[in-house]
């Protein structure tokens, strides 16, 4: 194992030293954002699954604190991934002093039997030290082999919790009044979707249009099957009327079409702020993750993003953008406008770059956005408005083209006008680009031996270009 010390990211969340997937137990509380994640804390592989534990208040700056729901050789066996709550109503009953309990769900595993089963443990201090509940598991192992990540809101309407899981090719609806207590309420997704592989951590809530409409979200991720091959997260739009979720669509719709956002969930207790739904992913893709060759670290989180419900072309779809914060938090460094066929700007290499790039662009044109760095290597990324499709190639992008299965990566585009509205938040080893106000993203994992240093955009046409870049601090 070499120490690599040029990967790590600055912007994005890594754990200091070993293994980590997905993040678990997102909770908003007294104006911190917690961030549990799947850890191993003896070692740079999968294994010893325990939640890890970070805080931040402006999600871009994270510290780090002990792991805080331990697996258990004799007792729960190991921790796997799961959510957690703020009971503003104290509904369970655990409240001893000033906060409102925090309560978290997550499946577990016995060493020996493998069975998955659902427990809680909770906090009574805003978060800060948290304890497993003693007459845990809450939800018994109905026989069936892949039962697991649960996610838990609130449903103001029925006024109760209501908790996804999956199992294994369906998601599973239960229903509390206390968190402790769950009836099974119904089951989706049998008929509905993508099925090219096992699903996993559902997420479920609403999200409203700049107009005010209403639509249930349900994601789902599966693996293998995504878009781009191995791990990829869909999701439905529908409606869910307190037992039974029901999707408005037939089409397979992706939250990102990058290979590197897996298992995104949102945090709970933020809407209750201001309303946002913010997401964070693991950035990572099951078919490689243990053969990143990242140390002391492997694993990192995609930037977390604010979802929002948009209308296009008579269709509701989910669209993503870097989270409020993250972007309050970038300060613009340089800027180009021209009106020529090629137009380049350096890179500085201090920070996290948020890159915004906007182009006028004729249907039957194309696109070219490239990074380059000293040692020859690139990534390009290619749109194509009359397929309606970006491509993006990462096999010259340096150490990558011995790991990643798929070097070309495609994904489709919904607004195909004739301006162009990007933005690219490079980070070492990351490339996320947000296409059009966020209505197609790709996360994609890059390894270059040097970091990218500048930035071209050419088309055939001479219409207006702009680059402006900005750090995130
Ligand atoms: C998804 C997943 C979950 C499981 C966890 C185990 O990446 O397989 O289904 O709970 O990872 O680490």
């Amino acid at each position: 194992n070499i120490f690599t010390p040029q990967w790590r990211p600055k912007a994005h969340f890594t754990p200091e030293q070993n293994w980590m997937n997905d993040p678990n137990g997102l909770v908003y509380y007294n104006g911190k954002y917690h961030l549990f994640y799947q850890y191993n804390p003896h070692g740079n592989d999968w294994g010893n699954m325990n939640w890890g534990h970070a805080t931040s208040t402006d999600l871009v700056n994270w510290h780090h604190h002990p792991v805080a729901v331990e697996m258990s050789p004799k007792g729960l066996g190991y921790i796997y991934s799961g959510s957690a709550v703020v009971d503003y109503d104290n509904t369970s009953g655990l409240q001893t002093g000033e906060h409102p309990p925090l309560v978290a769900l997550f499946t577990h595993t016995e060493a020996n039997t493998e069975v998955q089963r659902q427990s809680l443990a909770y906090s009574l201090d805003g978060g800060d030290s948290w304890q497993q509940y003693a007459n845990n598991p809450v939800i018994e192992n109905p026989g069936i082999v892949d039962f697991r990540d649960p996610k838990v809101s609130w449903h103001p309407a029925s006024s109760q919790w209501i908790m996804a899981l999956t199992a294994g090719h369906s998601i599973e609806f239960y229903a509390s009044k206390n968190l402790f207590d769950w009836a099974h309420i119904s089951s989706f997704g049998e008929d509905d979707g993508s099925h090219q592989g096992e699903w996993e951590c559902p997420d479920l809530f609403e999200l409203t249009t700049e107009t005010g409409i209403k639509k249930w979200v349900l994601l789902v991720s599966l693996v293998p099957g995504g878009p781009n091959g191995g791990s990829g997260t869909q999701y439905f739009i529908g409606d869910f009327d307190g037992v039974q979720f029901k999707a408005e669509h037939q089409d397979v719709r992706w939250l990102d079409y990058g290979p590197d956002n897996y298992a995104g969930v949102t945090w709970d207790g933020r809407q209750t702020i201001d309303n946002r739904r913010t997401l964070i992913a693991w950035m990572s893709n099951w078919t490689y993750a243990e053969d990143m060759p990242t140390f002391p670290w492997r694993g990192a989180m995609c930037l977390p993003r604010d979802l929002s419900l948009t209308q296009i072309d008579g269709n509701f779809y989910v669209t993503n953008l870097p989270a409020k914060e993250v972007l309050d938090s970038s300060q613009i460094v340089s800027e180009v406008t021209a009106s020529d066929k090629v137009l380049s700007l350096p890179l500085s290499q201090k920070s996290a770059l948020d890159i915004q790039l906007s182009c006028e662009i004729t249907q039957s044109d194309k696109l070219y956005i490239r990074m380059f760095n000293d040692a020859g290597e690139t990534v390009e990324l290619k749109y194509l408005p009359q397929r309606q499709k970006l491509v993006v190639d990462r096999s010259q992008a340096g150490w990558s083209y011995k790991l990643w299965r798929t070097p070309r990566l495609e994904a489709k585009t919904f607004i195909d006008s004739g301006k162009v509205n990007a933005r690219l938040v490079l980070d070492t080893s990351s490339l996320e680009v947000f296409w059009q106000q966020g209505s197609t993203t790709m996360t994609i994992c890059l390894l270059p031996t040097q970091p990218f240093n500048r930035i071209e955009i050419s088309s055939d046409n001479t219409g207006d270009k702009k680059i402006s870049l900005a750090e995130i601090k």
